[in-house]
């Protein structure tokens, strides 16, 4: 059989500062009731104010490389997606390549909002496939970039890093990389976006007087309906390519951005509840980490079983939206390093 590229660890972070609905509804006209019946979060995880993008994207790579008993000296890629950067440049996964002392390995990051990290790892297969051994990360610190008196979008995201290992199945085995696919629609980007710092609307000093330079942009009920129905389309069509149907299945991951989203794709699919991972009620939405940590704390609570097949379905900014077929040919060893515990 040919090599095959493979996932041979997770590991990940969340910051330890929980955030209740009831915290915000110290300073924002919202209540916890609102935020639970309209999007299943009851708290999200916030970086401490020492924390960036790559302290946090350098605890998930360290699990994930302390969880396979690999050394950082033997990487040779650092990918780091986030729409969430320590800085315009260099790339994160630069600062982490040295965090880790990872000697021998390119790093670069990737930007594609909460797909982004399923993108990233289509990209990945082909290196790990060939032989290499590729750190993916996932990051996102929105905590730092939404209003905190907007209560359409202070609600709901979260702070986190997740991180797969990947490397060839002729070395060890884990969970594996199946069909996927990947696709974008750009006439969207409008929907949701964090327009301002780049070239097309610079930070003059009127707009950062005006305040909300740096924060998201979303109009909520519109992602919502793409988010139902491209992750539904993907997940269908990729199903369809592989041969299989949602009975074949023993998880689905999708995105966690909304439990009526999940909801919403569930019913779609035609999907048994019991079968879809959600922890959207503790974490919230967390960006290019999402989908990857939710793999992590799966494998962390022991929901995941040898030759078990997942597929894993995300949406975001870009538009764009992925999926992911994965089969647990082993059980990819995890690290969940919770700040709470830690
Ligand atoms: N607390 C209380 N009331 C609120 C809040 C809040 N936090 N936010 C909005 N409202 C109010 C609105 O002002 C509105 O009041 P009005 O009727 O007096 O004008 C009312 O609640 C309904 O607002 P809608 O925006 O229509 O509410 P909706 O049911 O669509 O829920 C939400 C809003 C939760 C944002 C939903 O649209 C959503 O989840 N969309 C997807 C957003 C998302 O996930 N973005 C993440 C990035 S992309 C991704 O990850 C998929």
């Amino acid at each position: 059989m040919s090599n095959r590229a493979t996932v041979w660890s997770v590991g990940s972070y969340v910051p330890r500062r929980k955030v209740t609905n009831k915290m915000l509804s110290q300073h924002l006209e919202t209540s916890d009731e609102w935020i639970r019946a309209r999007t299943g979060i009851r708290e999200r995880r916030y970086a401490a104010a020492d924390e960036t993008a790559a302290t946090l994207s350098t605890y998930a790579a360290r699990a994930a490389l302390h969880a396979a008993g690999v050394g950082a000296e033997k990487l040779d890629w650092v990918l780091v997606c986030t729409d969430t950067p320590e800085m315009w440049s260099p790339p994160t996964a630069c600062f982490v390549q040295d965090a880790l002392s990872a000697s021998h390995a390119s790093a670069i990051d990737l930007t594609g909002g909460c797909a982004g990290f399923l993108q990233t790892l289509q990209l990945a297969e082909g290196m790990a496939a060939a032989g290499a051994r590729v750190l993916v990360v996932g990051t996102e610190l929105l905590s730092r970039f939404v209003d905190p008196a907007d209560r359409h979008t202070a609600v709901l995201f979260g702070d986190a890093s997740a991180a797969f290992l990947l490397g060839s199945s002729a070395e060890r085995q884990g969970l594996s990389l199946g069909r996927s696919l990947s696709q974008s629609d750009g006439s969207q980007a409008d929907i949701l976006t964090n327009p301002y710092g780049g070239v097309r609307h610079e930070i003059t000093a009127e707009v950062a007087a005006a305040g909300a330079h740096h924060t998201l942009h979303m109009d909520g009920p519109k992602v919502f309906k793409h988010a139902v129905h491209r992750m539904s389309q993907a997940g269908e069509a990729l199903l369809a390519e592989s041969g299989l149907t949602s009975a074949d299945l023993d998880w689905i991951v999708p995105h966690q951005a909304n439990q009526r989203i999940i909801d919403a794709v569930t019913h779609q699919l035609g999907l048994d509840p019991s079968r879809v991972f959600s922890h959207v009620d503790r974490f919230a939405n967390t960006g290019s980490a999402s989908v990857a940590l939710a793999v992590a704390d799966m494998l962390h609570q022991q929901l995941i079983r040898p030759r078990q097949a997942l597929l894993l379905v995300a949406f975001g900014a870009g538009f764009s939206w992925a999926a992911r077929m994965l089969t647990a040919d082993a059980l990819a060893p995890v690290l969940f390093l919770d700040g709470d515990t830690v």
